[in-house]
């Protein structure tokens, strides 16, 4: 048996911005944002163009940290019994940033209590959700990333009630985004779609989305790089991100995402670049095998799996990415124990591979 559930209400294309309005319904509403001009003017249109708006918080830390939470829960306070909705505008920091704060409101130490303590998630403020990097696909998701550096984990605050209400995708909105971050956000999208396939909880649906979302990307992305104007070219990245999105919001992410949080942690290597370098490596693992997933596999990157990681592989190094983990500092020694250590995690427990094959990619 499998089941796929997503309850968000996808409105996407150019101009869907303009549907706002209508997806506010006359509530009041906060905007969630980063703290810059860009997103600031933004903000500012967007109250222009919708009544209700009861402030902007843009409280907003890159990489959201338990420690970071506390400034817009203080700013959230005096406006507690005003907004009914939150709109999160900008990338998987400002998501998931929202996605705490609708459950926190003005007491951050409630989200510690729920990482740490396993407190239930309740009554989460209703979210809709603007993204305007195109990796993340938190805008479909039910969870988000929670970082302590102080005692070095990576958390994921997870509640079906955290589902966004709706998400707005509207690649105008990414036609600024840096050439840099298109590439590591793209990555990131390009490994959700390749982690809910090597996944315990694949599904014929989750297989549908991650083989479109693929194939969207692997077109996409090299050709954005030259050209990072071309709306035609932002909507396929962002729908590729979108697929990627709905395919692992049912199957959370693998092997490659637990080992890219040790990474982060220790080296402040980017998400996008830390979750997707090992890709090569990880599908490789599956060239001899017949499990289901390498029949998967096979069925989309041709019979020779190991060729397919390697035309993957030189994919990413044209978009100047080095995949072996010492081009990121690690000898052998230190990089069979993160995969060790992931391997034991809780994502790296949906990697239906082999683990010894997993290691011998490394040696
Ligand atoms: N919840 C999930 O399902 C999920 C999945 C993957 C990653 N994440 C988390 O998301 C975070 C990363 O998010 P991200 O990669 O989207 O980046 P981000 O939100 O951290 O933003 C990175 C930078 O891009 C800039 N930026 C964003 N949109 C822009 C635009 N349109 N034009 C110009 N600049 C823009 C921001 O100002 C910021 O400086 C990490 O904390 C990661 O752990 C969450
Ligand atoms: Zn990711």
């Amino acid at each position: 048996m499998w089941k796929f559930n997503n309850p968000v209400n996808i409105l996407f294309g150019e101009g869907s911005l303009s549907t706002l309005g209508q997806q506010l319904n006359n509530r009041r509403y906060a905007v969630v944002t980063y703290d810059n001009a860009h997103f600031a003017a933004i903000a500012t249109e967007i109250k222009a163009q919708c009544p209700g708006c009861v402030t902007v918080f843009n409280q907003v830390a890159e990489n959201p940290d338990l420690a970071d939470l506390e400034a817009i829960c203080a700013a959230f306070k005096p406006h507690q019994n005003e907004i009914e909705v939150l709109v999160a505008l900008g990338g998987g920091s400002v998501i998931d940033t929202t996605k705490a704060l609708a459950v926190a409101k003005d007491d951050h130490r409630v989200i510690a209590n729920v990482l740490k303590q396993h407190a239930p998630v309740e009554n989460p403020l209703p979210m809709i959700v603007i993204p305007t990097t195109t990796g993340t696909g938190s805008e479909v998701t039910s969870w988000a990333t929670i970082w302590d550096k102080d005692s070095g984990c990576k958390y994921s605050l997870n509640d079906s009630a955290l589902f966004p209400e709706a998400a707005i995708c509207d690649p105008t909105l990414t036609l600024e985004l840096p050439v840099s971050l298109t590439i590591q956000t793209g990555l990131d999208a390009l490994s959700h779609a390749m982690e809910s396939i090597w996944n315990r909880n694949a599904n014929p649906i989750s297989l549908m989305y991650a083989t479109e979302a693929i194939a969207l990307i692997r077109e996409t992305l090299p050709k954005l790089v030259n050209e990072p104007s071309n709306l035609d070219l932002r909507e396929k990245m962002m729908k590729g991100s979108l697929l990627a999105g709905l395919a692992f919001s049912n199957t959370k992410t693998s092997i490659a995402h637990n080992m890219s949080y040790a990474v982060t942690l220790e080296t402040g290597l980017p998400h996008g670049i830390a979750c997707s370098f090992t890709l090569p490596a990880v599908l490789c693992s599956f060239a001899f095998s017949e499990c289901p997933t390498a029949q998967s596999l096979r069925q989309l990157f041709g019979d020779d799996i190991n060729a397919a990681a390697k035309e993957l592989e030189s994919w990413i190094h044209k978009l100047n990415v080095h995949t072996s983990p010492e081009h990121y500092g690690y000898n052998k020694e230190k990089w069979q124990q993160i995969v060790t250590d992931a391997l034991d995690g809780e994502r790296g427990k949906n990697f239906p591979g082999c683990s010894q094959q997993l290691l011998n990619q490394f040696i």
